[in-house]
């Protein structure tokens, strides 16, 4: 209790040494203060003020924040690193501090997320309090401890949660921990599709939040440096504007009628693909929604010209169709999605979304068919996400 009370003190002592009344039991360190003002001094109460930490609290954080805190202060105001022995012990002792405080730091975010607990609130508290690059050197650390503990596309939608709604400096933490591991991953030279499937959504989300243009230039291209490093395809998919799907067999696009008097009627529109190769239009723009995230998310397609969800019809052959937005049911309309390089694969269960015979002269049926749950499906059963040509 003494020496608790000896540290407190010191920390009040030396960042307002002429402010403070001094504790009776404190007098000692008062006096040297007092005495000799000089820097050398000054740098002895921290290093004493490090020993009494480590002897005796040296898991609690809070103090030595506070010693890192009132280190940095000093080290600004009285000292430079370069300023002969004094100034190099100082910067030392700091580093030393330093080192310390990331440590405790980066083990408690690493034991939370280990045991799959929330890491929001610690996160807010290590965000608020320290500068910026040491919050990213501890969350190097914290991935770095992890990374090999834990599955990694359940890491990205963990330290998604360290984001606390509307809250900008827990959305800059949240972009640096989903950098830190990413980069992780590409200097492991790992593959993992579910990770990098959870990781293009991540940025999508960070990329596409109201936030995001408040952010730093360097954060961004950063960001934008991570997008480009992941399969565009998984760009494609995540495109907040949406994309065209040629299907890789004969290159014909997939577009939903405009005009139809199939038996939907009014509630429903037919989907073909449309013979000319490499055509497309803006029938055929598709959105894809993430709908539940399990390991990997599913989702939703949504053909953007009327704003109605593709659906699969069980009693036309397992046709693929448009339906007014709302009606369809889950279990026709959520999409698992797998990719082989340029292209797509949109699964419900143990059918796969394939192009199939030819209605006409000119449109083909697309189906879900059974058989094609090896990798790669056949090229029928692959989509290439590209862009939509402009309505003229
Ligand atoms: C992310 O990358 C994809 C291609 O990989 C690109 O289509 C998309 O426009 C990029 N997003 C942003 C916001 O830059
Ligand atoms: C369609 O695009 C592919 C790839 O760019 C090309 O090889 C092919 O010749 C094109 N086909 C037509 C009919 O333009």
């Amino acid at each position: 209790m003494h020496r608790l009370l000896l540290v407190i003190g010191l920390l009040i002592l030396v960042a307002a040494a002429e402010v403070f009344p001094v504790e009776p039991d404190l007098e000692g360190y008062q006096m040297i203060l007092r005495r000799a003002a000089n820097s050398a001094d000054k740098l002895q109460v921290f290093q004493s003020i490090w020993g009494a930490i480590r002897s005796d609290f040296i898991d609690d954080t809070d103090k030595v924040k506070g010693l890192y805190t009132q280190l940095g202060n000093f080290i600004r105001t009285d000292m430079q690193c370069t300023s002969g022995p004094t100034g190099r012990s100082a910067c030392e002792l700091q580093q030393e501090v330093r080192r310390h405080l990331r440590s405790l730091m980066s083990q408690r975010l690493a034991n939370l997320i280990n045991a799959e607990e929330s890491i929001q609130s610690y996160g807010m508290y290590v965000a608020s309090s320290i500068e910026p690059s040491l919050v990213r050197d501890i969350l190097e650390h914290t991935i770095e401890d992890v990374y090999f503990h834990r599955p990694l596309e359940k890491l990205t939608q963990q330290l998604d949660k360290l984001y606390t709604d509307r809250d900008e400096v827990s959305f800059k933490m949240m972009i640096e921990a989903q950098l830190s591991l990413f980069w992780r991953y590409q200097t492991m030279h790992d593959s993992n599709e579910a990770f990098l499937f959870n990781m293009a959504h991540a940025v999508s989300k960070i990329q596409t939040h109201h936030m995001y243009a408040s952010v730093d230039a360097s954060l961004q291209r950063r960001v934008e440096a991570l997008n480009h490093s992941l399969p565009p395809v998984l760009g494609a998919l995540f495109h907040p504007q949406g994309f065209c799907l040629l299907s890789r067999d004969n290159r014909e696009y997939l577009y939903t009628t405009i005009t139809d008097d199939w038996n939907y009627g009014l509630n429903g529109r037919q989907v073909f693909t449309w013979h000319e190769q490499n055509y497309t239009d803006s029938a055929g723009l598709i959105r894809a929604f993430v709908q539940e995230q399990h390991s990997t998310p599913v989702f939703s397609l949504r053909s953007e010209l009327f704003k109605w969800y593709f659906f699969v019809d069980p009693s036309e052959g397992n046709r693929l169709a448009a339906l007014r937005s709302g009606s369809p049911s889950s279990s026709t309309s959520f999409w698992t999605v797998t990719y082989v390089e340029d292209a797509l694969i949109f699964r419900q269960r143990d059918l796969t979304l394939c192009a199939a015979e030819m209605l006409d002269k000119e449109r083909r049926l697309i189906k879900m068919l059974p058989g094609q749950m090896h990798t790669p499906p056949s090229q029928a059963c692959q989509w290439l996400p590209v862009d939509c040509a402009p309505p003229k």
